[in-house]
């Protein structure tokens, strides 16, 4: 399908909310599962990715239902997962396939994970090879799904990860509680934490030493309730709409402020933005945060390396945000992106070059030349959501706006997005 973004012609304003994060989910949907007892989760995405975790658990046999808007699971503890009859499909998410690896490489029976175009191109060595080291037996097609895994019994290890990545810290952590031993995995960066709070939540004992996490094998989780905090990745797309167009005014309630993701705040206030914290408390171990954004004028910045794995999906909309700002834009080491839901620099910098802005690829830093203006076009999303999402936000300030095709991707992560952008344009 193809959708018109037209260029807004009013500041936008107006309170909303994100659905709940796609990350957070995924691991409470995942410990649940495992865990002994109901555990309730309330605020959970309908996005597609989340919904693939909990059909592969139903393929194993675990129980779901819900209860107005809290999902309830009943876990009967590691053992009681069931050998899946049929091939589990993770759909578009890299997140299901490499933590259901790590948990599955452990569990004593067979399972073949699969994914659907996007997911069946992109890297599975980075957990194949550790799970490996610790014992498990996990197949791929040269490093790529379907990934066959026959369980086993697993031991702990030290691993030094190549990758600043919190799927493949994920899928280590999910193995090692089952392992015999202690498991320790070191990150060139820290990634995202919240496969150690959510697993703490779950009365498990994680430690971490700098960028180094461990865990001991043989723990046992315990069912909990939690609310998920809104989503920061999706929250982005509504920020930096706000923050480019003059006038607008929006407040994004509840969102999930965890430091290891909010590079985006960072990069935004960098570039000259007004982001105001109107409220923060803590919900599920993790902080949560009011944010009201007005618009300005932004200014190019340089982006350091160091910024990657807090910022990582959120520079498709920071490379529009950069388009629509005064001067350049530098985003240094950026190489991961090309191993995301599409090659996002060549996809993001292909479809903005349609809209008349310069970008330059040198190695892994990507530059984006403002203050061009930005000129109306057909674009496509090479159905990757926060491609669709990024260059719909910049159709909002394109005279004449854009046609967008393949936006229906956007329901892998925030089902209602174009209704939301319709909220606080109105
Ligand atoms: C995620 C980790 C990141 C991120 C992805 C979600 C997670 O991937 O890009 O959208 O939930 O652990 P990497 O681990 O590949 O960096």
């Amino acid at each position: 399908m193809t959708v018109r973004v037209e260029q807004v012609v009013r500041p936008l304003r107006g309170e909303l909310e994100v659905p709940g994060d796609k990350s957070i989910a995924h691991r409470a949907v995942i410990m649940g599962a495992v865990a002994r007892g109901e555990t309730r989760i309330e605020n959970m995405s309908r996005g597609a990715d989340n919904s693939s975790t909990v059909a592969a658990f139903r393929r194993m046999g675990v129980a779901f239902r819900r209860d107005g808007g809290t999902l309830c699971i009943e876990g009967g503890g590691w053992d009681g997962l069931q050998a899946p009859r049929e091939t589990i499909d993770c759909g578009n998410s890299g997140t299901t396939m490499r933590l259901l690896a790590g948990l599955l490489a452990g569990r004593p029976f067979d399972a073949i994970l699969d994914g659907d175009d996007s997911l069946r191109t992109r890297p599975m060595k980075r957990v194949i090879e550790p799970l490996t080291r610790m014992g498990g037996r996990v197949a791929g097609n040269e490093g790529r799904a379907p990934l066959e895994i026959h369980g086993q019994p697993l031991h702990g290890i030290d691993y030094a990860s190549p990758v600043a990545s919190a799927q493949v810290k994920s899928a280590v952590l999910l193995a090692g509680l089952q392992a015999r031993g202690e498991t320790r995995i070191e990150e060139p960066y820290r990634s995202r934490d919240h496969t150690e709070i959510m697993a703490r939540g779950f009365g498990a004992v994680v430690e971490r030493d700098g960028r180094t996490v461990a865990v001991k094998g043989g723990q046992e989780l315990s069912a909990t309730q939690l609310k998920v905090p809104g989503d920061v990745s999706s929250a982005a797309f509504i920020a930096v709409a706000a923050a480019t167009i003059p006038g607008s005014d929006v407040s994004i309630l509840a969102v999930g402020c965890n430091p290891t993701r909010t590079g985006v705040i960072d990069v935004l206030r960098a570039m000259g933005a007004d982001i105001e914290v109107a409220r923060s408390w803590e919900e599920a171990g993790e902080p949560v945060a009011d944010l009201r954004i007005r618009g300005s004028e932004l200014r190019g910045t340089e982006v350091e390396a160091e910024l990657a794995p807090r910022t990582i999906d959120e520079y498709p909309v920071l490379f529009v945000a950069a388009a629509l700002a005064g001067g350049t834009t530098l985003f240094r080491d950026v190489g991961e992106l090309r191993f995301k839901e599409s090659d996002r620099i060549a996809t993001m910098t292909g479809e903005l070059a349609k809209m008349g802005v310069r970008t330059e690829v040198r190695g892994d830093d990507v530059m984006v030349e403002g203050a061009g203006g930005l000129k109306s076009a057909a674009v496509e999303s090479h159905d990757d959501h926060r491609v669709a999402m990024a260059l719909a936000v910049a159709g909002l300030s394109t005279p004449g706006g854009i046609s967008l095709s393949n936006e229906d991707c956007v329901r892998v992560s925030f089902p209602g997005f174009f209704e939301s952008l319709g909220k606080i344009s109105n």
